[in-house]
């Protein structure tokens, strides 16, 4: 059959026509990356990607299923295809770069039924030079004004049996282990029940995003969403005999269908990066640039990129609690101070108070948590106001707690009134908490209720110049670019299941797997800077997994604008490996991946926004190795002072975890040095101009 090309739109984008079928190419604006689009022969979109010319993505179908509703996947036409291309750079207000490059070719196809009903359904691609985004538009139209969507049925049909890095498709929590297998060995059901997750439900063979693959050729692919707004979480369902992965929406116990959308709307973006080597994972900007430019104006007086402490670990390790009645209140107002003291010396900006507030003795494990929790009421033991006070005299601000223990109702209820006693005392951030099982029962963190809950709030916080850090959130899919108040968020297996775990806490290889898999999403409020690693005091069962030079390292290698040093104040106190948490930026003008391999090692350096200086962190998992460090990115002319904190001599995350090693050296951009990590290790090093 003759291909017949009957339209070039510009260089990138073809439409071809033969007798019955159409197709669409479009390409990336370097043309590595390209995408068919055709329509197969029962009329159904279809979907394939390459890059440099070798399959990515064979032919997957796109459609959906809604109630009360003929399926919207089949008997398609091509009615009219529209193409553009963009190019601009935008500013970042607070990240891991200050510029960011938004460079892609965008194909709209809108199709239409053959058949009676004519529904109309719009498929638009953006494609980059680091991987592509797709989303579906139900434009307004004569035969659709509400769509239930039961199942949307999104194919990514692979082309092997990938190494695939994994948590399961849990639509209640992302704070699971990462498993490393094929993907014919995905089995997320054997992860059901975890004893330490408050809520968890996992029901089918299906993936969470961000999963991460490496394919037989090396290639480096992560699938996740962008712009989850007004809809469900998209669960990736595998099915291992054939390698392909469908779109699973999140549902509700309470409805027949898991969206419901009135018509027009548009979907969040499918996205899919591709990368040659590990660390161009990390770099690519395609979530955030996915979603929209920022709606709130210029934040920088009020969402500020700040190191915090807090009065939190030590509830995790037991030697404190949040509710007053246990005997043993953390949250008091000697105590607040006492933090507020240290932060002040040592250069960190705020203190977060967890338990501050009625309620606590009534969340965990109870079934009737709705107007339990109070946002605006200390317990007699904290006086809020003159903690507050007490910091401003300090420079110290104070960080706010709302643990919402699931119960949505109450919290939206309070909502405005904390918000505004927050922006009267001039608090400008919270941490959000959303443990136990959704009120309403029926729901479930991840479904289109939740997403809601979620987005609501930043919206509304942002009215009372609040910004928000989630735990227990949905997932990131790249919002701050649109509301950069959304500073950071859990959405993994934090620190806190080191203090807490029955099953052994992360392991050395998690922490490389997240910087992979998670961290493409966005920040993460990880809660590093663990130094009395076994903690014995408290807790003879458990401890860190890695080295205390590890600690340090992740102020650079996991990515956050508000980075905690979480533990214990005595602890840090005449530790000389403190001084470079004292040191260490939050917000940076440039990022550069120096080296990586999923769930092995990575080596991350960052410039400091508004100073000169440079912080680079490396992390291995339970492997020890050695690792070259070319610091060719430094500017030239310039000699840096290098304090550097490496692994000491017999280091080993469980025999020797304390030992450290602190060096001082001259580094220019001509210098190249190695570094030795050990098991569960890392090192940090900071870099900063000697003036000559
Ligand atoms: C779980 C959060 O992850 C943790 O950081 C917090 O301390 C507790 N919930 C209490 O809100
Ligand atoms: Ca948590």
């Amino acid at each position: 059959m003759k291909i017949l090309k009957i339209a070039i739109v510009f260089t990138s984008i073809m439409l071809f026509s033969c007798s019955k079928k159409q197709e669409v190419i479009i390409t990336s604006p370097d043309n590595n990356v390209e995408v068919q689009f055709s329509l197969n022969e029962v009329g159904a979109a279809s979907y394939e990607v390459s890059y440099k010319n070798g399959k990515v993505i064979k032919p997957s179908t796109l459609g959906f299923d809604l109630k009360d509703q003929p399926s919207l996947k089949e008997k398609f036409e091509i009615i009219n295809t529209v193409s553009s291309s963009f190019n601009e750079t935008w500013q970042m207000p607070w990240g891991e770069q200050i510029d960011v490059k938004n460079n892609y070719n965008e194909l709209k196809i809108e199709l239409q039924e053959t058949t009676e009903l004519k529904r109309k359904l719009t498929i638009i691609f953006k494609v980059y030079d680091d991987g592509i985004g797709f989303r579906y538009e139900f434009p307004a139209q004569e035969n659709l004004s509400e769509v239930f969507i039961t199942d949307e049925n999104t194919q990514f049909n692979l082309t092997g049996d990938h190494k695939v890095w994994w948590i399961p498709g849990d639509w209640d929590i992302y704070e699971h282990l990462y498993s490393t297998t094929k993907f014919s060995e995905i089995d997320a059901l054997s992860k059901a029940n975890h004893p330490n997750l408050g809520q968890t439900y996992i029901p089918e063979n299906a993936v969470n995003t961000p999963v991460t693959m490496k394919t037989e050729s090396g290639l480096h692919l992560s699938f996740h969403e962008a712009a989850l707004v007004d809809y469900a979480d998209m669960t990736l369902k595998v099915d291992t005999l054939n390698f392909t992965m469908t779109s699973g929406l999140v549902g509700s116990a309470n409805n027949d269908y898991k969206v419901v959308r009135t018509v027009p709307f548009v979907t969040p973006w499918r996205t899919i990066q591709i990368a040659e080597k590990a660390g161009d994972l990390i770099d690519s900007k395609l979530i955030v640039n996915l979603n929209e430019p920022n709606k709130l104006g210029d934040v920088s007086s009020w969402v500020k990129p700040t190191k915090y402490t807090g009065i939190w670990w030590e509830m995790h390790l037991a030697k404190s609690s949040w509710d007053m009645a246990s005997g043993k209140h953390g949250a008091t107002t000697e105590n607040a101070k006492a933090f507020i003291d240290f932060s002040a010396k040592n250069n960190i900006g705020a203190v977060l108070v967890e338990g501050w507030n009625t309620g606590w003795e009534h969340w965990i494990g109870f079934e009737d948590r709705e107007g339990v929790f109070d946002f605006v009421t200390p317990y007699p033991d904290y006086d809020l106001k003159e903690v507050v006070r007490y910091g401003k005299e300090k420079g110290v601000e104070i960080i706010m707690h709302h643990e919402t223990s699931a119960a949505t109702q109450t919290y939206e209820k309070q909502q405005d009134t904390a918000y505004a006693l927050m922006q009267s005392l001039g608090i400008h951030a919270v941490k959000t908490g959303y443990v136990g099982k959704i009120l309403p029962k029926g729901e479930y963190h991840h479904g289109q209720y939740m997403v809601n809950q979620y987005n609501n709030a930043i919206i509304k916080a942002a009215k009372y110049q609040v910004a928000i850090n989630a735990h227990e959130p949905i997932k990131d899919t790249g919002l701050r670019r649109t509301y950069p108040n959304t500073i950071s968020r859990e959405g993994v297996r934090g620190q806190e299941f080191n203090a807490w775990a029955t099953d052994g806490g992360n392991p050395a290889e998690h922490l490389p797997i997240v910087a992979f898999t998670r961290m493409l999403a966005g920040p993460i409020d990880y809660t590093p800077g663990i130094f009395d690693i076994k903690f014995d005091t408290w807790n003879k069962e458990n401890q860190v997994n890695t080295t205390i030079a590890q600690q340090l390292a992740l102020y650079v290698v996991i990515y956050s604008p508000i980075q905690m040093a979480a533990d214990l104040i005595e602890n840090y106190e005449g530790n000389p490996a403190f001084q470079f948490i004292k040191d260490v930026g939050v917000d940076w003008q440039q990022t550069n991946v120096l080296n990586g391999e999923v769930g092995e090692f990575v080596t991350i350096a960052r410039k400091e926004k508004n100073t000169e200086n440079w912080f680079i962190g490396g992390i291995t998992n339970e492997i020890a190795r050695e690792l070259e460090i070319n610091f060719s990115f430094l500017s030239p002319n310039t000699t840096y002072e290098a304090i550097i904190y490496e692994d000491g001599k017999d280091a080993d995350w469980d025999k020797n975890p304390t030992a450290i090693n602190i060096k001082t050296e001259e580094v220019s951009n001509k210098t190249i040095s190695k570094l030795k990590l050990a098991p569960g290790g890392g090192f940090a090093i900071s870099l900063k101009p000697i003036k000559k």
